[in-house]
């Protein structure tokens, strides 16, 4: 007799509490578990409730990491920025137009960076609650490679602007994989990554450079070799040829002013003074001829590409 009691109440006991959860409105919180985003565009990260049903009165809360300071929080039927993450705002909107059925999205204008990772959309009504998770990531693929010779067998690749943090491959004119010596990753104030690497060539062939994200997306810049030597760095020659050209313009121009003290008294000799001058003229413009032939000839396809790695650091 005590065990027939004994089920009668487990059973109304079981019915009360079904009773109680069909009286309290349940939801689950559904959101994607990625969405891939370019840098300095808007992205929209989905959230929504299920079963459909109004979210106009409930909390919505968008976090990263942390509950406080939040993303975007929307709550008495409006947004509240006051401990909103500083990075977030002005940039923060929550799409409102389908809440009456359970569906607000986040959109972030002008993503960056720092923007990636993860976002929890946590929704609370007067008796329940619930949230999911979404990953963010922000990809940004950098400028074209540099390749520059350091010496006769060395070469130096580098790119910046990259997220997430990228890698480099060297190939040879076959295709196949050579091993660098020294890769660097630094990370830029934008936090963006800034990638080099050096490599060291045992036999010289025509080499690329290929710098990628994880996303494999990539750039890359070769190296062709003229017969059998590397060429060697314009930057050098370049600068000797300063040091000359200078260096006679510094002599001649000493010159003009020794003339200048010797006969700079005499009315006699101003019209030597001013041939010298004259000539000097005509000297240092003849100087800059050749200096701009050989730098034009020569040295064009090399300087485009260290003018290029000069634009770039
Ligand atoms: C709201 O729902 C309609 C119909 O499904 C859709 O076309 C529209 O894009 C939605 N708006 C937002 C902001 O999601
Ligand atoms: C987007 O963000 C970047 C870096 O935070 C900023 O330099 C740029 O002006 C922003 N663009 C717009 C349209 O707000
Ligand atoms: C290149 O590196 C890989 C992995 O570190 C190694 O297994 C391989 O032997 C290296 N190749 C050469 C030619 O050094
Ligand atoms: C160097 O290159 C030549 C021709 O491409 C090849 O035959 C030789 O095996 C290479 N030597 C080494 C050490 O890789
Ligand atoms: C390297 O590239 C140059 C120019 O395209 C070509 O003439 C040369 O044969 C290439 N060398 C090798 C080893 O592939
Ligand atoms: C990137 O490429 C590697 C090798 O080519 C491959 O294993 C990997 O799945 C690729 N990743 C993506 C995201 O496409």
């Amino acid at each position: 007799m005590a065990s027939v009691m004994c089920n009668i109440m487990i059973l109304f006991f079981i019915l009360s509490s079904l009773y109680e959860e069909c009286l309290s409105v349940r939801f689950k919180v559904l959101s994607i578990s990625s969405v891939s985003v370019t840098l300095g565009v808007d992205v929209v990260i989905p959230c929504c409730l299920t079963p459909e049903m109004d979210a106009t009165g409930m909390e919505i809360r968008w976090f990263k990491t942390r509950f406080q300071p939040y993303v975007h929080l929307y709550h008495n039927g409006k947004e509240d920025y006051s401990v909103q993450r500083p990075e977030f705002m002005k940039r923060t909107e929550l799409l409102k137009e389908n809440i009456t059925r359970g569906v607000f999205p986040l959109m972030i204008h002008n993503v960056t960076a720092q923007d990636s990772g993860e976002y929890h959309c946590f929704v609370e009504s007067s008796d329940h609650h619930g949230r999911a998770k979404v990953q963010l990531q922000v990809t940004a693929v950098g400028g074209l490679p540099i390749i520059s010779s350091i010496t006769d067998n060395t070469l130096y690749c580098e790119s910046r602007g990259w997220f997430p943090a990228p890698y480099v491959t060297w190939t040879d004119h076959e295709g196949n994989k050579i091993n660098s010596s020294i890769v660097k990753v630094l990370k830029d104030e934008n936090h963006l990554y800034h990638i080099s690497s050096v490599i060291q060539l045992s036999n010289t062939s025509n080499i690329t450079c290929t710098v990628s994200n994880s996303l494999n997306q990539s750039k890359h810049d070769s190296w062709q070799f003229i017969g059998r030597r590397l060429p060697k760095t314009s930057r050098d020659t370049r600068s000797h040829f300063h040091i000359i050209s200078s260096s006679i313009i510094l002599i001649l121009s000493g010159c003009v002013f020794l003339l200048l003290m010797c006969f700079g008294a005499s009315e006699l000799h101003i019209e030597k003074l001013q041939n010298e001058k004259r000539e000097f003229k005509k000297k240092n413009e003849e100087l800059q001829s050749i200096y701009e032939k050989l730098q034009t000839s020569e040295y064009k396809s090399l300087d485009g590409r260290l003018d290029a790695k000069d634009a770039s650091v």
